[in-house]
């Protein structure tokens, strides 16, 4: 991993009274902000988790990860480490791969990698009977020099470099007789040298060999080589780019995973910086599902997004081709009766995008004077949605899309004040078989008064308007990686709880970023999609007490239940059946909330666009940087018996929200009040009703 120009400066200001190149003695952990349960360093900076690997003969996870000695901010990078028996409890180890030339002048650093066991001694590094363990970590040279190898390197050259354990991956030795193993990017990429980074290995059972996984990071690709050693690496392919590509690519790695316990899949997981899930600014992590054959990975095609709608939709009106709306079938009346789809843009306008093919409804046609109405022919409902890009004026009244049985307005849809077409979706799985028609307005000449509509079809899948497959949908979770040396076949993931767009600004100290909780993942068919479910791993019961529940016929407004403490588990679970309302519905539990609740992290559930959130707005402290302040959602559709399930996990300053099975998760940072320990349930627009809830408060693991 690597920061920007502005960052790496601060190498060059360490000074010898700030070295600390050990974990400095056990601390009690009860600073401000000091998390309980998720694994922090007693001091100084961290970042991504590398070399996460799993010794089986002594039951140890071993996790390093991206640290200064220097305090609490990026520079010198080294590997630290810490160990844990259940991935709850863990004991910070001496660093592991310590900067070269710190405290002085750093001529190397160890920036991300992984970790294997090298079990057939394919490397030679084994001596007197002693498997070694390899990690392959990105070498980053801050002065141009001549190495030991003998190989010349520029300044700020990345390079992939090998070190070596004999003693279970508590000391290190680089392999100075060859280093860097794969000195520059292949043909035609060598000019790319600074931007080539974070080796991800791996045994490949099946082909028997080992494979790396190196990011071209400004250019979204993924160079895969092979090797029968881990010291020689023969360039074999390369993935990418593919669905986000807002930022650098970081941090990729790849496992499989058994399909509903069913085929193997593969999935890669990539670090993106930036260019996160929407609503963030920033970090985030994307995955993509597909196959791999020991030499090149190929994405499923459902995994891939190119902004069009469900493979099994059915057009109803494309709104392609010169006929006008009469013609097409539409009863046009107003300015639209000769009118005929648009051709994109019309004059005067901003650029229109996001439609589908070449032409659109576009009722910008004289400016925003046009005014009139399309009326659809009726259709027998005959999936369980209809799917439709809209964008324009966002006036329920003046310039929407509604769905009309027997007269009534069921659905009623607008733009967004936006140029820019997105995808919106009406669940009709209850008027299945029932006749219908679409009526759409502009009935007002004001700004915004226009709307652009594209695509309607009809499906059994929700459209998104999602460019990636999101691994977490907050803004604190990034280089998420798994532990190496599991049983084939299972994937325990842990990530960087920050984001680069703050990270060196979070008001705690001595130490600067958590992890998050380790999850196990799982890969299932949700809306006909591969889709990785997560869930806290290791034994939760041992770390929690009984708790309490609650349970409620109904809830409306707000409903206090008090004093619940900052350290939680809590399992909110509730009826999705809501009527729609003017006001938003939603429900939810306010968390790490002091008494007159001027400060409150919101976690709910948004009824009419089926989304799980996290609200940090009135969270605490979020001064330090303009974008913390903000609300993030994720996707996630009611269950099959009609409710939704919310598990959450409080620390100190985070909370984790795992939604449904798993398959939403939202991830934030928070820094409230040291006295904000209150929390309750909140459910605006409506009554909710159905409503459990059981707090379990969790045990610090550092004491
Ligand atoms: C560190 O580098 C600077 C500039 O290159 C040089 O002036 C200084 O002598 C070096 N210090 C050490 C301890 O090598
Ligand atoms: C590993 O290979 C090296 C080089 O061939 C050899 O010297 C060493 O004895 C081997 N170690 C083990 C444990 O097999
Ligand atoms: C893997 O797939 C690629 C692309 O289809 C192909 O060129 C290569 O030969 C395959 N390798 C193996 C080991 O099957
Ligand atoms: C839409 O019209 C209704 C009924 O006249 C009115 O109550 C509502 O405020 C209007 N909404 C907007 C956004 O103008
Ligand atoms: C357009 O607006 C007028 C008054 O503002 C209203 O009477 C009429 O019903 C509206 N038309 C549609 C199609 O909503």
């Amino acid at each position: 991993m690597k920061l920007s120009l502005l960052f790496r400066a601060l190498l060059f200001g360490v000074s010898a009274s700030t070295v600390h190149a050990r974990p400095g003695p056990s601390k009690s952990y009860t600073e401000i902000y000091r998390p309980q349960y998720h694994f922090t360093p007693a001091k100084n900076w961290m970042n991504d988790p590398n070399g996460l690997v799993y010794d089986a003969d002594e039951g140890v996870y071993h996790l390093y990860f991206q640290y200064s000695p220097s305090g609490p901010k990026w520079g010198a990078l080294s590997w630290g480490h810490a160990t844990s028996k259940d991935l709850m409890h863990w004991t910070e180890q001496p660093v592991a791969l310590l900067a070269r030339g710190f405290p002085g002048n750093v001529t190397e650093m160890f920036f991300s990698g992984t970790v294997v066991i090298d079990e057939a001694n394919t490397s030679g590094f084994g001596r007197k009977g002693k498997v070694p363990w390899v990690a392959m970590y990105t070498s980053y040279y801050p002065v141009e020099q001549v190495l030991p190898s003998g190989k010349h390197v520029l300044k700020d050259v990345q390079a992939q470099s090998i070190a070596y354990s004999l003693d279970k991956g508590m000391t290190w030795t680089t392999y100075d007789a060859q280093n860097p193993v794969i000195a520059e990017p292949p043909t035609p990429y060598q000019d790319l040298y600074k931007e080539f980074r974070d080796p991800g290995i791996f045994w490949h059972k099946e082909t028997q060999h080992w494979v790396a996984l190196v990011s071209l990071a400004t250019q979204h690709k993924v160079l895969i080589y092979t090797s029968q050693n881990l010291k020689h690496w023969d360039f074999a392919s390369e993935f990418g780019p593919v669905n986000a590509v807002g930022g650098v690519w970081e941090c990729p790695n790849i496992f499989p995973l058994s399909l509903d316990g069913k085929k193997t899949k593969w999935v890669l997981v990539l670090g993106l910086n930036p260019g996160g899930p929407p609503g963030t600014v920033g970090s985030g992590t994307q995955y993509v599902v597909g196959d791999f054959n020991g030499t090149t990975f190929t994405a499923d095609a459902n995994s891939i997004y190119d902004g069009s709608g469900p493979e099994d939709s059915v057009i109803f009106e494309d709104f392609e081709g010169d006929a006008t709306f009469a013609a097409r079938g539409w009863t046009a009346t107003g300015d639209l009766a000769n009118a005929s789809p648009a051709k994109g843009t019309l004059a005067g306008q901003n650029p229109v995008t996001g439609f589908q093919g070449q032409q659109l409804l576009n009722t910008f046609i004289d400016g925003d004077a046009t005014t009139g109405t399309l009326t659809s022919a009726p259709f027998d409902i005959s999936h369980k949605y209809i799917n439709f890009l809209v964008g324009g004026g966002s006036n329920v009244n003046e310039t929407a899309i509604r769905l009309k049985v027997d007269g009534r307005t069921v659905h009623t849809s607008t733009g967004s004040n936006s140029e820019s077409l997105a995808w919106q979706t009406w669940d009709v799985s209850k008027l299945q078989g029932q006749s219908a028609l679409i009526e759409i307005i502009d009935n007002t000449t004001g700004g915004w008064g226009h709307i652009n509509v594209d695509q309607i079809s009809f499906s059994n899948t929700r459209a998104t308007s999602t460019i990636a497959n999101w691994l977490d949908w907050g803004p604190d979770f990034y280089a998420a990686l798994g532990w190496n040396g599991l049983p084939q076949g299972q994937r325990t993931i842990i990530a960087w709880m920050n984001n680069w767009q703050y990270a060196q600004n979070i008001p705690t100290d001595p130490w600067r970023s958590a992890m998050t909780v380790p999850r196990h993942l799982a890969l299932k068919t949700i809306d006909n999609k591969a889709t990785l479910v997560q869930e806290p791993a290791g034994k939760w019961k041992s770390l929690t007490n009984h708790g309490r529940a609650f349970t409620f016929r109904k809830v409306e407004s707000v409903r206090d239940l008090g004093r619940i403490g900052k350290t939680l588990e809590l399992e909110l679970k509730f009826s999705s059946d809501r009527a729609s309302s003017s006001e938003k519905a939603e429900f939810g539990v306010s968390v790490a909330a002091t008494r007159d609740y001027s400060h409150e992290t919101r976690v709910g559930y948004d009824f009419s666009t089926q989304q799980v959130f996290v609200d940090r707005t009135r969270s605490g402290d979020t001064s330090f940087d303009g974008t913390f302040a903000g609300v993030y959602s994720a996707p996630l559709a009611p269950s099959s018996d009609g409710t939704v399930s919310l598990r959450i996990l409080v620390d100190w300053s985070s909370v984790e929200v795992f939604g449904g099975e798993g398959e939403a998760t939202i991830t934030s940072q928070i820094f409230p009040a040291q006295n904000a320990v209150y929390g309750r349930l909140f459910s605006t627009g409506g009554k909710t009703a159905d409503v459990k809830l059981r707090v379990r408060e969790v045990r610090s693991t550092w004491r």
